[in-house]
């Protein structure tokens, strides 16, 4: 993983005291309605105004072939999926942004957020849908290159409260109700582990200027 020192958007100005952050490749995870998708966008945010550029990408997603499996896997109710071509659909989706998106983006010195990651998957496909966790990292290092996140903001918050924030039509993964998202949650919480020190669990249960300021504190304390 590069970690190269650059400030690629602007020139800081003399005032501006703040020390860089090293170019880093970040994940934003947790259950649906956890809040995550806002967290994104404030940490591109305060990145874009210390003078750093941070690319946002979603998982599934983010390419063209990526959007279209997107499709498929959320909103094409229509077609019958098993769980492992389901599990691949995702991880193909991931190999294209990791090859096309993320690799070039870190390589030209912008930080990437990445709106979800791999530690989803082994969360719902294999600690919620049933296949086995070992198989989807060994699956997940083929598909990513072993390119992993230096940080995951686990954003941890109880399905229930999770769920009453979510005002759009239910997707083909919500719809699966409240016990699969609590073991959703409890496969981030105990598959997440692997992480070691990358993963920072956040209680998603705050404003979410409180969430961000944790994030933002986590990373200048590195
Ligand atoms: P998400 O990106 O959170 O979209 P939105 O914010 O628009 O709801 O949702 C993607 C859905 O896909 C979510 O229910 C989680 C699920 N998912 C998996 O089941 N496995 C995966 O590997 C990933 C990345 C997502």
């Amino acid at each position: 993983m590069s970690n190269q020192f650059r400030c690629v958007k602007r020139d800081l100005q003399p005032n501006e005291k703040f020390d860089l952050i090293a170019i880093m490749f970040i994940s934003i995870d947790g259950i649906d309605g956890c809040g995550k998708s806002t967290q994104v966008q404030l940490l591109a945010r305060w990145f874009e105004q210390r003078g750093q550029h941070a690319l946002t990408v979603r998982d599934p997603g983010g390419t063209t072939l990526g959007e279209s499996l997107r499709e498929i896997l959320l909103q094409r109710v229509e077609i019958p999926l098993g769980s492992t071509a389901e599990m691949l659909l995702f991880m193909a989706s991931r190999a294209q942004l990791v090859e096309e998106v993320i690799e070039p983006a870190i390589a030209k010195g912008s930080h990437v957020i990445s709106d979800r990651y791999l530690l989803s998957t082994v969360a719902y496909q294999a600690c919620a849908g049933g296949l086995d966790p070992e198989t989807i990292w060994r699956v997940g290092e083929i598909a990513t290159r072993g390119t992993s996140p230096d940080r995951t903001f686990l954003l941890d918050l109880d399905p229930d409260r999770a769920f009453a924030r979510i005002q759009s039509k239910l997707d083909r993964l919500e719809s699966r109700g409240l016990d699969y998202m609590r073991k959703v949650r409890e496969g981030f919480l105990e598959q997440g582990k692997r992480l070691g020190a990358r993963l920072v669990v956040v209680d998603a249960n705050q404003t979410p200027q409180a969430i961000h300021q944790q994030i933002i504190s986590s990373l200048v304390s590195l």
